[in-house]
């Protein structure tokens, strides 16, 4: 029965949205890594409409942009209709049906583009139930504690749908009625193309109401259906910001659960953000306070967080990440990332290797089993497989004009707080001396060591800090010196000291 496909999908997008207070338009804000209408025109896209058109009207040039963007990707282009003057929901569908062909036939799904939780499947199943019921209009309805300012379902002595009435056209007894629209509908193409022409906008907001197409439907003799949804969250439009959090929330709970039914751990959904294009591999888990946003994809038995955001990632199987934050960047099977860590994009870091603490990564290569471990920031490098970057190093990558590019070898060692100054390459199996500024090659085999001879001058704290408690321990420590060497010229030999190497 869900294999029905519905000859077109209208998604009618072109009311202000006045309560959002924004500069955006209203469909154009996001939930789970989409927009509103991004999320609609996926609905349309599961249920494998062979149309869609949006109808839009406010802020037309952005909206329509944004419609522009996703065909640019898309093989199945959305449609555009522009609604006139004339207003209200009828009025929108009409401007949508004129943008599909005159003589189409089959089913139109009616959608709107601030409901953002309807699913492919939903549409599926209201196409297939319409059609198979031979409905001429088959509504999705709902039963509501507190109906609101819904359209109410009005239903004959059998209990068959007779009209939808608008609270502001309703009688008290009208009002009393708990079932109402969701505003989304199946239509058979000929009777809604039909019955528009026939809405006029004798109502109380002098609009043209696509819920008047029921009743004229009706009295054509035609048949009207519900069908009655008990997931209230996929017909609920935002309004407001506080809806938008409260949808937000909701279909992250759902894609939560979706990744916990394909075997992910997560340990609190109420604090793990994950978009809806987000892949994660069976047993993973996934700790509290991460973010996994955009094209993220994460393989399986990984580890990520506490408190980790990945934007458009690709982390490999058994990978761990911890404290993090990655835009753009490949981490390879069993790497491990973090505590505190920044990837920036171009970061790809090879199979078990390491980013470790208070590292910031840009543009780099990193090889299998290489080591960044701490106190580093390697930006426009390639690091070669086993290399290890020692504590404080810098790929000193900007000149103020241009940026180069510095190579590490495959095995080679750079020490402590060194500077690396690019364009350089430190060779295969080279080492680096700790606190080296390194600005030519270095071979393989070589140690370059570019520092400071370490030089002691006698006598200078005494000389420059006299009186200083500085200055005390050091004629301290002398004395003890001076005392310890008469020991060993005259008394038996003392037992050394456990810090002494032998
Ligand atoms: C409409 C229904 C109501 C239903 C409710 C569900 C009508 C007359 N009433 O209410 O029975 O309970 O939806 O939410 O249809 N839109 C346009 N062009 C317009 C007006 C609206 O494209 O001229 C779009 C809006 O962008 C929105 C949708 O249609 O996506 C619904 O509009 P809205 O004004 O929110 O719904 P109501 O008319 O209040
Ligand atoms: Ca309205």
């Amino acid at each position: 029965m869900s294999d029905a496909r519905p000859a077109a999908v209208i998604v009618l997008a072109a009311g202000e949205g006045t309560r959002m207070k924004s500069k955006t338009p209203k469909v154009l804000h996001r939930i789970g890594g989409d927009t509103l209408l991004g999320h609609a025109l996926r609905a349309a896209k599961g249920a494998d409409a062979a149309s869609t058109v949006v109808v839009i009207r406010h802020q037309r040039e952005r909206v329509a942009a944004f419609i522009d963007e996703r065909n640019a990707e898309a093989n199945a282009p959305v449609l555009v209709a522009d609604q006139d003057e004339v207003k209200g929901t009828g009025r929108a569908a009409e401007c949508g049906l004129s943008a599909l062909p005159a003589d189409l036939t089959g089913t139109v799904v009616v959608t709107m583009g601030d409901v953002p939780l309807l699913t492919a499947e939903t549409v599926s199943e209201l196409t297939a139930r319409h059609e198979h019921a031979g409905a001429a209009v088959t509504v999705i309805t709902s039963v509501l504690e507190n109906p609101k300012s819904y359209g109410r379902v009005i239903r004959d002595a059998d209990g068959d749908v007779e009209r939808i009435v608008e609270v502001k056209d309703a009688t008290e007894s009208e009002r009393a009625v708990r079932e109402i629209n969701s505003g989304i509908y199946a239509f058979d193409a000929a009777v809604l193309r039909r019955e528009l022409a026939n809405v006029g906008t004798d109502n109380a907001q002098g609009e043209k109401y696509l819920t008047d197409v029921l009743a004229l439907a009706r009295a054509a003799g035609g048949r009207v259906s519900a069908h009655v949804l008990d997931d209230l969250w996929q017909t609920e439009g935002v309004n407001d910001r506080a809806q938008l959090a409260d949808l937000g929330r909701e279909l992250n709970a759902r894609t939560c659960r979706r990744h916990m039914q394909a075997g992910v751990t997560i340990v609190d959904p109420a604090t793990t953000w994950i978009d809806v294009d987000v892949s994660i591999g069976a047993d993973t888990t996934i700790l509290p306070g991460t973010q996994l946003l955009g094209a993220t994809s994460i393989g399986e038995d990984a580890v990520i967080g506490p408190e980790v955001t990945l934007t458009d990632c690709e982390v490999g199987d058994g990978a761990s990440i911890k404290r993090a934050e990655a835009h753009l960047a490949v981490i390879g099977a069993g790497a491990t990332v973090g505590p505190y860590s920044y990837l920036r994009p171009g970061t790809e870091l090879g199979a078990k290797g390491k980013i470790g603490g208070f590292v910031e990564t840009k543009n780099a290569r990193i090889g299998e089993g290489a080591k960044v471990p701490h106190l580093t920031y390697c930006g426009d490098a390639v690091i070669g497989e086993g290399a290890n970057i020692g504590a404080g190093t810098i790929f000193a990558n900007y000149d103020g004009v241009t940026k180069g590019r510095t190579n590490v070898g495959r095995h080679s060692f750079v020490g402590s707080n060194s500077v690396l100054v690019a364009p350089v390459d430190i060779a295969d199996g080279a080492y680096v001396a700790a606190g080296s500024a390194i600005t030519s090659a270095v071979d393989p085999g070589q140690i370059a060591i570019a520092r400071g001879q370490q030089r002691n001058v006698d006598g200078w704290v005494d000389r420059r800090r006299a009186g200083t408690a500085t200055a005390d321990a050091a004629h301290a420590a002398a004395q003890t010196a001076r005392a310890d060497r008469s020991a060993d010229q005259t008394g038996p030999a003392s037992t050394p000291s456990p810090n002494t190497p032998s």
